[in-house]
């Protein structure tokens, strides 16, 4: 592309996560234990128009790629028209999802008829009773029935994530390889991240994936090389399987080196990193088509104030800010 997205660190942006919605059906352990809870004052997420007047602004900064998120993003009853809106601005050629996969075996067809063109499904555990206990739902069956038909409707090739925790799912490793072996699926591994009030939580199951990439490594899988659109995960494959494996450690040394990915809340603040601040309100200038420049001209500006790393490594300082609510 030749995006004029350009921080001061001359990384250049293409992929925009956009949040829809920051409610969720699950309740996964590391993010939304207690569920979803609505806030007393709704000021809404934002509408189909503004979403539009956003996207649009986006593309014509070259923007490329835009991935829905949230929360559960499918929770929206006008999801669909969502998807056919964003992948219809021009200069959009690819419209990622990120979903808990609930409603995937029933509606994935209507997904790929609006335009969507790659998912990734949460699938913490293969194990239904564990599956069970981290997301707070009974609903592992119909996420692996998702993930079948995705196939069948015709996507080439699923990226199912998994946070890596050490009482939860440590042991599975071997297993998810297996269940790997002769599907199209890149299984990403994804380090747990010390988010909203889980400190607790985060010392008692962060797992660094470096012995993962050493294990891989060690046996025959081989680190591929990425293109310009696509998320931090370092992706591995070897020749025996079908499936790839993908690794996503924020922790590590330049993590953020190669950040290619801007985001945009529910309630439309742009956040310039997952962590570390409090995002940037554009939804005044998403009241009207006319307001196309001057949105431009704020996004632009603000990018010149993104950091070169998140906060992560320096404990309390900066901004920990929920993944549900910042679209993960
Ligand atoms: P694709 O390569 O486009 O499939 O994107 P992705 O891997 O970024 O998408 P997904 O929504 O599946 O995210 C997987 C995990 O990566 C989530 O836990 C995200 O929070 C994490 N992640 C994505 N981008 C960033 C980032 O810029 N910083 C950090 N710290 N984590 C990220
Ligand atoms: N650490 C790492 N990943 C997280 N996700 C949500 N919360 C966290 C966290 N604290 C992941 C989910 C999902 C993706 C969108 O974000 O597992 O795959
Ligand atoms: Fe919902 Fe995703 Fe958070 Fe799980 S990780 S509670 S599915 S938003």
């Amino acid at each position: 592309g030749d995006g004029r997205l350009v921080d001061p660190f001359q990384r250049e942006y293409y992929y925009l996560r956009l949040s829809v919605t920051d409610m969720c059906n699950f309740r996964c352990n590391y993010c939304l234990p207690d569920g979803y809870q609505p806030e007393s004052v709704r000021s809404g997420f934002l509408s189909l128009h503004e979403i539009r007047r956003l996207v649009r602004a986006f593309s014509e900064l070259g923007a490329e790629k835009v991935r829905l998120t949230g929360g559960e993003p499918t929770l929206r009853k006008d999801f669909l028209a969502i998807a056919e809106t964003v992948r219809a601005q021009s200069g959009i050629t690819q419209l990622a999802l990120t979903t808990n996969g609930y409603r995937m075996a029933k509606d994935v067809q209507n997904w790929q008829r609006a335009g969507v063109t790659s998912i990734n499904v949460s699938v913490d555990s293969l194990n239904p009773n564990v599956f069970h206990a981290i997301t707070g739902v009974d609903k592992f069956a119909d996420v692996m029935r998702g993930i079948e038909k995705a196939f069948e409707v015709g996507y080439q090739k699923i990226k199912v994530n998994a946070v890596l925790m050490k009482e939860w799912n440590e042991k599975e490793f071997d297993l998810f390889l297996a269940w790997i072996k002769d599907k199209p699926i890149q299984m990403r591994f994804i380090e747990l991240m010390q988010t909203g009030e889980m400190d607790h939580f985060f010392h008692r199951h962060h797992l660094s994936g470096q012995l993962l990439a050493e294990k891989l490594r060690q046996n025959g899988w081989q680190q591929q090389a990425k293109s310009y659109l696509d998320g931090p995960a370092k992706v591995f494959r070897h020749p025996d399987y079908c499936g790839e494996v993908g690794l996503i450690m924020p922790y590590e040394k330049n993590f953020c080196a190669s950040c290619n990915r801007l985001r945009v809340s529910a309630k439309g603040k742009l956040h310039l990193c997952l962590f570390g601040e409090e995002g940037i309100d554009l939804r005044d200038l998403l009241q009207s088509d006319e307001q196309n420049s001057l949105l431009q001209t704020r996004i632009s500006a603000a990018l010149q104030g993104k950091r070169e790393h998140h906060f992560l490594h320096q404990g309390d300082s900066g901004v920990r800010n929920h993944l549900a609510s910042i679209g993960g």
